[in-house]
């Protein structure tokens, strides 16, 4: 309807990636800058991003996520993080972070980049993991991981929208 909101109808979770076509730097920082502008609570903008582009790291946290197979062929990994000095209460570090993580993805998404959000918060087991990977502190709570490169596969738009879960006015009251 609005072709500048095309981008929030298309995203879709990218698995599989051209290995071989690098992300560069001017990519990485419109996707974090992108990510920086969510809402958070307070607008105390807790996140941190820890980026790597190494293959060996790369591969690392394909053996340690559960289902994160398909970071063997990214070429980029960006782990949003919550930083407890910076908002003191978790769930809203969980909600902060998956704001940006959002964000994140559609700006990728807008770049011509595909990626896939990999679960993290609250899985104390994947935090622990990852931390020999990135040496990140205890005040640090990761969010989400999220997987990225250029897209070597392609999907359909979704078509996720049930008007019985729109409520208008009253519970039950769904919209036309
Ligand atoms: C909190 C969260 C955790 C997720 N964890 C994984 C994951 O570990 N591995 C994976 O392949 N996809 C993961 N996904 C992606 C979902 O599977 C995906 O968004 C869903 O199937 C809908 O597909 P779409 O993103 O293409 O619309 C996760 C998504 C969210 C929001």
């Amino acid at each position: 309807m609005f072709p500048k909101a095309d981008i929030l109808f298309t995203r879709r979770s990218i698995r599989e990636y051209q290995k071989d076509k690098p992300v560069g730097d001017d990519l990485v920082r419109f996707i974090v800058d992108a990510a920086m502008c969510a809402p958070s609570a307070r607008n105390k903008q807790p996140w941190h991003f820890l980026v790597t582009r190494d293959r060996q790291k790369l591969d690392m946290l394909a053996a340690l996520h559960p289902y994160g197979k398909m970071l063997k062929d990214a070429t980029m990994a960006i782990m949003v993080c919550g930083d407890t000095k910076l908002e003191e209460r978790e769930s809203a570090i969980a909600l902060d972070g998956a704001a940006a993580t959002q964000n994140l993805l559609l700006a990728a998404h807008a770049a011509g980049l595909g990626a896939v959000w990999l679960g993290m918060y609250p899985r104390k087991e994947r935090t622990e993991a990852m931390r020999k990977v990135f040496e990140y502190p205890q005040n640090i709570i990761p969010v989400s991981l999220i997987s990225i490169g250029f897209p070597a596969e392609e999907k359909p738009r979704n078509n996720n929208f049930k008007p019985e879960r729109v409520h208008m006015e009253k519970w039950g009251e769904t919209i036309q």
